[in-house]
């Protein structure tokens, strides 16, 4: 395993180079991109009320539509506050394995995402302050890493692409919702727009990953992987439940509201939804045994 680790782990294919090539073409001013004189009426929906953390649940119900109105805006702003963190710590994993000789063949892509990942972090953050005067505190459960570098590689750049996935999930929603203000739909757009590419290169080197963790695991380590990185899933979908914008809502009892909603069957199958690309593609190329968030914290 080490002999191997000494070559690239990622093989450089003819895929890896398109991408390089669509993010040269693609690259923008951060600056430009966005018009930051936008205000923001009183009476908008800031984020699909589909996508909110209580929608769907008795606690939603019993809001009028001030109040779902007003959720949604600090629900963005936690959209936005979460998405810079998560960024922040991908950008640093990516940065630690930048010219790293496994990862030879991905560094000239690493430095487009590294890129983009910082425009990102600038826009999501900038939102953030500007129209809700706040980023929230970073509650993203500190994982520890592995030991063993192939597991602690793959498991890695698994956290990133799941992160991605989601993330997508609702910029897709959002950028297409015509009750959201413009700058909302187009900052959705645009992160979109850059995210196809970072999750077509998660997906590759993923998979290029499997293959070389697959011959050096035992099955039961694989298992637990899968474990580990379904209980990742599980807090990153959580992330969206946050008390403190209830409370910026104005609705009471902030802390039993996220316990009790989170519990709730209609909401773990929204998460289902939310995971359903990347789960199908795990368990299609073999790095899943099943596609089932919960059922093994049932047993356990
Ligand atoms: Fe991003
Ligand atoms: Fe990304």
């Amino acid at each position: 395993v080490t002999g191997a680790r000494e070559a690239s782990l990622i093989q450089d294919d003819a895929k890896f180079r398109r991408l390089i090539e669509i993010s040269r073409e693609s690259t923008y001013s951060v600056h430009d991109v966005l018009d930051w004189s936008e205000q923001i009426p009183s009476d908008v929906y800031w984020m699909s009320p589909e996508l909110l953390s209580l929608h769907g649940t008795p606690h939603f119900a019993a809001l009028s539509e001030g109040q779902r109105r007003e959720l949604s805006k600090w629900e963005f702003i936690n959209y936005c506050s979460v998405n810079m963190y998560g960024e922040r710590e991908l950008v640093a994993a990516v940065l630690t394995r930048l010219y790293r000789p496994a990862f030879r063949t991905a560094s000239e892509y690493f430095h487009h995402f590294i890129d983009e990942e910082n425009k990102h972090m600038w826009f999501f953050a900038r939102f953030a302050l500007q129209y809700g005067g706040k980023l929230y505190p970073d509650k993203r459960v500190r994982t520890s890493s592995y030991e063993n570098d192939a597991v602690d590689d793959f498991v890695t750049f698994a956290k990133i692409t799941i992160f991605e996935e989601i993330g997508d999930y609702l910029n897709v929603a959002m950028m297409k919702d015509v009750r959201l203000p413009p700058i909302i739909r187009e900052l959705n757009r645009v992160h979109h727009s850059d995210e196809g590419r970072h999750l077509s290169m998660g997906r590759k080197l993923l998979e290029d990953m499997h293959r070389s963790l697959r011959s050096a695991c035992a099955a039961d380590e694989l298992l637990a992987v899968e474990r580990y990185l379904k209980r990742y899933m599980i807090n990153s979908v959580e992330t969206f439940y946050n008390p403190y914008a209830y409370l910026d809502a104005g609705i009471a009892d902030a802390y039993r509201v996220r316990r009790e909603v989170i519990a709730l069957d209609s909401r773990k199958s929204h998460h289902a939804v939310l995971l359903n690309r990347i789960m199908s593609f795990l368990v299609s190329r073999g790095i899943f045994s099943s596609n089932s968030l919960y059922a093994e914290e049932d047993c356990s």
